[in-house]
């Protein structure tokens, strides 16, 4: 902006016979208030009052003048006394994660992890959801933990679908059962949907597509109707999709795909409102009771945490 910096100011030797309002046109400039809204601390009308409280400063100095223009990349804007901190642009990642990777940024017992293979990502980002260390395959990443939340949330069944080799080869039956739904020790399984790709003599290939998430939910499946998982990749989630992207690699998703998944939460979330309405009306009109058996609200808290994979 205008107003010195302060380095403006060492170089020059003498900050106080400097007038705030220097003469260096700088294309980034952007209002005062502007800048202190987009880190969050404050929303655009509260920033406003800030300043004209007298509890900003640029590059040391008080500023009341609402109009003033700052570059966030050159002057030091601090509220209260305190630096700006600079919100780290939204980030998202896709990784193709080889097995024998930990699918967490750091391991209590010092295995290889996921942040191993993000050299270079930038700003820290966290993985939406796990695959064991024996799975390979499609991982988001993100700093955008609410949408992370809510793409791993049970009720949004966002779809994941797996390539996998499994034992022996499946009757019509078996894979009827699968898709139906079978029983684990937490309970049955949702719908489900099983694709054959391949046979070979002893084994199976088959993409699944599962719309849950819970821990090693695909190898306990298979282990239900007695075909144990050999090898497992994740080939989708939700709108991504792997391609071709090289093993132990990473690339930064494209706008499309970033604003796929903002789509997918967003119709997820007003479609379950929706239907949440609609129930509630239904009973309104039918007169019908409210259904016998909600789960608790940490319940729900905890089948969040074990939407793992
Ligand atoms: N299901 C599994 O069993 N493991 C994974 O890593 C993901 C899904």
């Amino acid at each position: 902006m205008g107003i010195p910096s302060e380095r403006d100011r060492e170089a020059k030797g003498n900050p106080s016979s400097l007038s705030p309002i220097a003469h260096r046109p700088l294309p980034a400039a952007i209002r005062l208030q502007k800048v202190i809204a987009d880190t969050g601390l404050a929303s655009r009308r509260k920033a406003e009052m800030l300043i004209a409280g007298g509890r900003v400063t640029v590059n040391g100095q008080i500023v009341r003048e609402l109009g003033t223009r700052v570059d966030p990349g050159r002057d030091h804007v601090k509220v209260d006394g305190r630096h700006l901190k600079p919100v780290p642009p939204e980030t998202f990642v896709m990784l193709n994660k080889p097995e024998g990777y930990v699918s967490s940024m750091s391991d209590p017992e010092g295995r290889p992890t996921v942040a191993d293979l993000l050299g270079g990502v930038g700003p820290r980002v966290f993985p939406v959801g796990r695959l064991d260390f024996d799975c390979e395959g499609l991982m988001l990443l993100t700093n955008h933990g609410e949408l992370a939340q809510a793409l791993l949330h049970p009720r949004h069944h966002v779809p994941k679908t797996y390539r996998l080799k499994v034992k022996g080869v499946l009757s019509e039956e078996e894979i009827a059962s699968l898709e139906r739904g079978v029983v684990l020790d937490d309970g049955p399984t949702g719908r489900a949907i099983v694709k054959k790709v391949g046979k070979a003599e002893k084994n199976s290939w088959l993409e699944l597509t599962i719309f849950e998430g819970r821990k090693h939910q695909v190898k306990r499946m298979f282990e239900a109707v007695r075909h144990p998982v050999l090898k497992l990749t994740r080939i989708r989630f939700g709108p991504l999709a792997l391609g071709a992207l090289p093993m132990g690699r990473y690339r930064f998703l494209t706008d499309r795909e970033a604003n796929a998944l903002r789509d997918l939460v967003r119709s997820r979330t007003t479609g379950n409102r929706r239907e949440a309405m609609g129930d509630r009306d239904d009973r309104r009109k039918t007169g019908a009771a409210p259904p016998a058996h909600r789960p608790s609200p940490t319940a729900s808290r905890r089948r969040v945490r074990r939407t793992a994979c």
